[in-house]
């Protein structure tokens, strides 16, 4: 029995997941949230700073800086800086921020968490697209497509490292030839990094990509949290990891006058979940894993459906087109399963099922997943 065996009820509470089919049979594995728990010492942080009673302004402490620092050291072996660091309330507002702080078009790589598609448009940016191909039962760089796809006035890539939806943890040799790609078209990249912590396979390692090269680093926004790996986004909490100084400025001048201080419950948790959640994290990550494999045999098991390996995220990405819907989200929501429709990712035909939830719910999700793949 692990502790993320024991349901968590959030229906009726201020969860969007559960909010979206109050009511109706439906069980929500779609917003990428987990149904569990934050980690015990993260509540402990937590229950100290509301006893504290008072709720001014704030900013960060050293404490939470060293928490940082010591974190990226201890799991990548990634030395930052304290003024490095850009406190953020979330990371689609350090997608929308790059795009603004960077003069110059923007390349980014199919299919695609939505935002990186949206900021774009809303600071007014053109943006060029290269599909990831799926060759060997494994999602690739193309960088023959990414090379045509940017345009001679392109400077900025957004990279989702690791990838939403794909689940793919990029591979040094792929970092090295996205950064060699960075270098020759002189583009600053912008990395989410939000699943990092969430790496599945033991035989797989997060490398952040400022972490590479001197020259990478230079180039680089890396966009970070505890929000998706200690399952507190609601807390609103993130950085950005800016090492090149006037991009840095450029970063900060585009944030003026919009983007609030990250609220101090959530700076409170991130230093709790970056000392003291290891231990969590690792049963977190072995609970992930096998959920991760029952999704694969279940999708293995219907004929019409298939995905390749999730190596991070609690995420899988199922191809649905075999199956001939013609509106697939609302197909298998009328069999009780509520999934994000690939056609916001810029995908039609496939559908994406977050695992993060206890065994009892995955594997009733999963049954009523067979039943729709039968009935159509
Ligand atoms: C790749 C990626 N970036 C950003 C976010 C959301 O970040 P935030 O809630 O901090 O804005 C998500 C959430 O699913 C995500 O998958």
């Amino acid at each position: 029995m692990s502790i993320f065996d024991t349901p968590v009820d959030r229906r009726g509470s201020d969860a969007i997941k559960w909010g979206k089919y109050a009511g109706r049979d439906i069980l929500p594995l779609w917003v990428a949230d987990m149904d569990f728990a934050a980690p015990p010492a993260v509540l402990a942080a937590l229950h100290r700073r509301v006893e504290h009673g008072v709720f001014g302004y704030g900013g960060p402490w050293p404490a939470l800086t060293e928490a940082v620092l010591a974190h990226l050291e201890a799991e990548y072996e990634w030395s930052i800086e304290p003024e490095w660091i850009v406190w953020l309330p979330g990371l689609v507002t350090g997608l929308n921020v790059a795009c603004r702080a960077v003069d110059g078009e923007v390349l980014t790589a199919m299919p695609i968490y939505p935002p990186f598609l949206s900021a774009p448009h809303f600071s007014g940016r053109t943006l060029h697209r290269a599909a990831l191909t799926l060759a060997d039962d494994r999602w690739q760089w193309d960088m023959a497509a990414l090379g045509t796809a940017a345009s001679a006035a392109t400077r900025l890539f957004l990279l989702c490292h690791p990838h939403n939806p794909v689940g793919r943890c990029w591979s040094h040799d792929e970092l090295l030839a996205l950064a060699a790609f960075a270098e020759a078209r002189d583009l600053i990249v912008c990395s989410d990094e939000i699943h990092c912590g969430l790496v599945l396979d033991n035989d797989k390692k997060h490398i952040p990509f400022a972490s590479l090269s001197p020259d990478a680093a230079q180039r680089s926004i890396t966009l970070l949290a505890p929000s998706k790996t200690f399952n507190i986004p609601g807390l609103g909490c993130a950085l950005a990891v800016i090492p090149n100084p006037q991009l840095r400025q450029r970063f900060e001048h585009a944030m003026h006058g919009i983007v609030p201080h990250v609220n101090v419950l959530g700076l409170a948790a991130c230093e709790a979940a970056y000392r003291d959640g290891q231990d969590w994290h690792r049963e977190l990550i072995a609970y992930l894993r096998g959920n991760r494999d029952r999704v694969i045999a279940a999708v293995d098991g219907e004929k019409g459906v298939k995905m390749a390996p999730v190596e991070a995220t609690y995420l899988a990405w199922i191809d649905v087109r075999d199956l001939g819907l013609t509106r697939p989200g609302a197909h298998f929501e009328a069999h009780g399963l509520g999934l994000s429709d690939g056609t916001d990712f810029g995908a039609p035909g496939w559908l994406r099922l977050n695992f993060g939830c206890p065994r009892s719910t995955l594997d009733e999700a999963l049954r009523r997943f067979a039943t729709a793949c039968r009935t159509t």
